[in-house]
Order: structure tokens, then C-alpha cells, then sequence
């Protein structure tokens, strides 16, 4: 295979053999959009450091998910903002909590449409760490499996289709899985986010979600950015443990790691395009510095071509839009 024998421009000399060729491809359906919802009505107000993103209350929901299928987008990630935290983070369980409440709220507009939900309890402790914490203000893991559990079969009772623990705690899937089998729910699948990193990116979320721990950082729980390893370790695990969908978050940064977990376990997999990413190319397109269409469906292909079968994204609907129009 060499030139003049092989000319690799031959596969590219117009429109019509290029799509033939083509080896990837991007659809609304591979498409999951995250919503941060609160309490009270007629909130709809725009994250400072995500153009385009907006905190929700209970009665914009139903709008909401009729613009999503009207998109061609299959499915949401709840998080939830509730009125007031506590050190235990009760109203991550609460069965009239903010998440519980969305789901239902979702369910009763549209039962069809595919409502997962992130589990994890730093929206909802006062301290905005991801579990319950001992004197040294360190994350206790096996007491926290049991809120995990707890939240998780909550939602499940509420209607959620899918769980998605993303707190990082060892043997949660294991512990949410024997829950929600425990409760009847042993249809409901879990989406693990099974590598992921103690990032940088999630800056823009935790102003979303009013989520930034109080002290320290999540180093203790979540992965070191350095290892690669570790990630398909990680990964092992969650499958063992039972996961039906194993993620890498956040993504662009991780694009090896979103191939090696996809070689290795060849599992569904899906890609956290999280939003510290969406904010950086929402600056860089208001500045005029970048083609935002194109380098959001190129950034959105380059996920699948790493692998991802799925992609949560705050640019699903302008994708999903900009997919429509071709
Ligand atoms: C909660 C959670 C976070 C994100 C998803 N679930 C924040 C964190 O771990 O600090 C980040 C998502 C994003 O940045 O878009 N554990
Ligand atoms: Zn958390």
C-alpha cells in the first residue's frame, strides 16, 4: 500500500463517495442531555459559566422533554438542587425529594421518554463531599454504600429507568444492584461512572449544582488523572459488580482511556463530555475564535470514534438541532 498505487484522495473526491466510505457516525439517539431541576416555580435561570444551561423548576419539565423528543433525544440525566442540605445528605433519599419529584413529574408528561438519574450525595450534604464523613472530614465508604443504595431504590420507586452512581465509592454498584433487586427492581440498569477522574473540568457543574465541597477536594475518591491502569480496573470492577453501561468522565481529555475500556471490556460505553468542556467552547464561540457547529460535531464525533456509544451532553440539543439540518 503505497503511492502512486494507493492515493488515499481517490475516497474523497466528492460529497456522495465520502459518506460512503465513511467509518463513524452521529446520531440524536447516541444523545443524553443532563438537567439540573429545583424546587419552586417558573425557575428558569441560566448557570453563569454555561451559556445555554438552565436551573429548572418542577413545571418547566414537561416543555422540556417535549423539546428533547422533538429533537430525536431519547433521554435525560437528572440532578437535583434541594431546598437545604444537612450533614447527612437526606434529601438525596427522600422520597419527596427534588429528583424523586422530577422523575414523577417526567413520568406523568411522557412514560415513554428515558429518564436515568445521577446518584450521588454531594448536591444534597452540607459539607458538598459525596458521602457521609468521619472526624477527619474523610469520606466513610461503606456507610456511605448504604445512602448510595438507599437513593438509588428511590428512584427506582419514583420511575427512573436507569441509575448512575457517580460517587466513586468502592463495591456501589454492587450495593445498588443487590438493593434494587432486593426492591423488585431488578430491570432497572445501572450506568457506572467507572472511571472517573478528579477533574479540573467540573467547575461550571458545581456552580450548577451548588456542589463544591466545603473543604478539601474529591482526591480521596475520585481517580488521579495520571493512571490509565487503574481506569480498566476500575471498570473490571464495576462490571463484575454488575454494571450495564460502564462511563469515562470527563471525556475529552480521557479519549485514550474511552478506547482502552472499549477494547478491553467491549461493554456499552458511554462518554461524560462534562462542563467545564462545554464552557470552554461556549467562550471560545462567543469570542468569534472558534466554528462552534463544527467543532461541537466534531468534538461529539471524535467521542464515538474513541469508542463511546453514548455521550451526556449540555450540547445535545444544538447538536441534535445542527444533526437535523445536516
Ligand atoms: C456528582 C457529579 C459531578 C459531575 C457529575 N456528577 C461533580 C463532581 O464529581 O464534582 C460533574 C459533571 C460535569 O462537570 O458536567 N458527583
Ligand atoms: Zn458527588
Amino acid at each position: 500500500m503505497h503511492f502512486p498505487t494507493y492515493r488515499p484522495r481517490r475516497l474523497r473526491r466528492t460529497e456522495t463517495i465520502r459518506a460512503m466510505v465513511r467509518e463513524t457516525s452521529l446520531d440524536a439517539n447516541d444523545l443524553i442531555y443532563p438537567m439540573f431541576v429545583e424546587f419552586g416555580t417558573g425557575v428558569r435561570r441560566e448557570v453563569s459559566s454555561m451559556p445555554g444551561v438552565f436551573n429548572i423548576s418542577l413545571d418547566q419539565l414537561p416543555a422540556e422533554i417535549d423539546e428533547l423528543k422533538s429533537l430525536g433525544i431519547p433521554a435525560v440525566i437528572l440532578f437535583g438542587i434541594p431546598e437545604t442540605k444537612d450533614e447527612a445528605g437526606t434529601g438525596a433519599y427522600a422520597e419527596d425529594g427534588i429528583v424523586q419529584q422530577a422523575i414523577r413529574a417526567i413520568k406523568a408528561h411522557a412514560p415513554e421518554f428515558y429518564v436515568i438519574t445521577d446518584v450521588c450525595m454531594c448536591e444534597y450534604t452540607s459539607h458538598g463531599h459525596c458521602g457521609a464523613l468521619d472526624d477527619d472530614g474523610c469520606v466513610i465508604n461503606d456507610v456511605t454504600l448504604e445512602l448510595l443504595a438507599q437513593t438509588a431504590v428511590s428512584h427506582a420507586e419514583a420511575g427512573a429507568d436507569m441509575v448512575a452512581p457517580s460517587d466513586m465509592m468502592d463495591g456501589r454498584v454492587a450495593a445498588i444492584r443487590a438493593a434494587l433487586d432486593a426492591e423488585g427492581f431488578s430491570d432497572v440498569p445501572i450506568m457506572a461512572y467507572s472511571a472517573k477522574y478528579a477533574s479540573a473540568y467540573y467547575g461550571p457543574f458545581r456552580d450548577a449544582a451548588d456542589s463544591t465541597p466545603a473543604f478539601g477536594d474529591r482526591r480521596g475518591y475520585q481517580m488521579d488523572p495520571a493512571n490509565g491502569e487503574e481506569a480498566l480496573r476500575e471498570t473490571a470492577l464495576d462490571i463484575d459488580e454488575g454494571a450495564d453501561i460502564v462511563m469515562v468522565k470527563p471525556a475529552l481529555a480521557y479519549m485514550d482511556i474511552i478506547r482502552r475500556v472499549k477494547d478491553e471490556f467491549g461493554y456499552p460505553t458511554c462518554a461524560y463530555n462534562v462542563s467545564g468542556e462545554y464552557a470552554m467552547v461556549k467562550a471560545a464561540a462567543a469570542n468569534g475564535w472558534i466554528d462552534e457547529k463544527r467543532v461541537v460535531l466534531e468534538t461529539l464525533l471524535g467521542f464515538k470514534r474513541a469508542g463511546a456509544d453514548l455521550i451526556i451532553t449540555y450540547h445535545a440539543k444544538d447538536a441534535a438541532r445542527w444533526l437535523k439540518e445536516g
